[in-house]
């Protein structure tokens, strides 16, 4: 049965960190990494999309404890850890989806997000991406750690399985349920170029989980 988005995550709050970092390959590699590419000038404005418990923000202080960072997330529960783990920090957090809270012009200096886009066709992160495009600083760039499709093979079966359930389920569009329909990076770097973004690189990868840089 596919659960709400909210309600998935909820319900697997439990235990999310130690789950994250024993039972998904490389977490200890991606997690620091993502965390270097992001800006260590003090009090820099940093957005985060799908901040969930805040696992990329706590290897992020380690090096920028100064930094005021806006994270977003559907989870509630997901924020209340967040926020009980980094009491004194410059945090706002905000619980909304991202394709729906107004990012402001020229705000952020960077953007991360890790492990939440995954759920998204291209054409809805087009709009979105352009949004995010708009919310950066001049300079101002998106790191996106997130797994990947192999092929295109792959991102089909994956968004077929979904559409099959959702018919299966009398689930229509106008709400978020949780099911991993991963992109290929390929894809992902097109709907990052297509929303405006200068240049789009591949900074490393861990078998199908990779860390992309896009530059406004
Ligand atoms: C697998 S968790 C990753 C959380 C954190 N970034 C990490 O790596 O531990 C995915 C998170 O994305 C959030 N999420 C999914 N879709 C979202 C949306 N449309 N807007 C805001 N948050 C969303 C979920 O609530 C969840 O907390």
């Amino acid at each position: 049965m596919l659960e709400k988005m909210s309600d998935f995550f909820e319900a697997r709050l439990d235990g999310y960190d130690e789950h994250m970092m024993t039972n998904i390959e490389y977490s200890s590699e991606f997690y620091p990494f993502t965390a270097k590419q992001l800006p260590t000038a003090e009090n820099c404005c940093i957005l985060d999309l799908g901040c969930g418990t805040g696992l990329e923000l706590q290897e992020y202080y380690k090096l920028n404890s100064s930094a005021k960072v806006t994270g977003i997330d559907l989870s509630q529960g997901m924020l209340t850890e967040l926020q009980r783990k980094f009491v004194g920090k410059n945090i706002t957090l905000i619980l909304d989806s991202y394709f729906d809270v107004p990012l402001g012009e020229n705000v952020f200096d960077a953007a991360v997000s890790v492990e939440s886009l995954h759920h998204f066709t291209k054409e809805e992160k087009i709009p979105l991406y352009a949004k995010l495009h708009t919310a950066l600083k001049e300079n101002g760039y998106f790191i996106l750690t997130d797994y990947f499709s192999l092929s295109d093979d792959e991102e089909e079966m994956h968004r077929q399985n979904l559409i099959a359930l959702k018919t299966e389920q009398g689930i229509t569009d106008d709400e978020f349920y949780h099911y991993d329909t991963p992109l290929t990076v390929k894809h992902e770097i097109e709907a990052l170029l297509e929303a405006g973004f200068s240049n789009v690189e591949v900074l490393n990868h861990w078998g199908a989980t990779y860390t992309v840089k896009a530059v406004k």
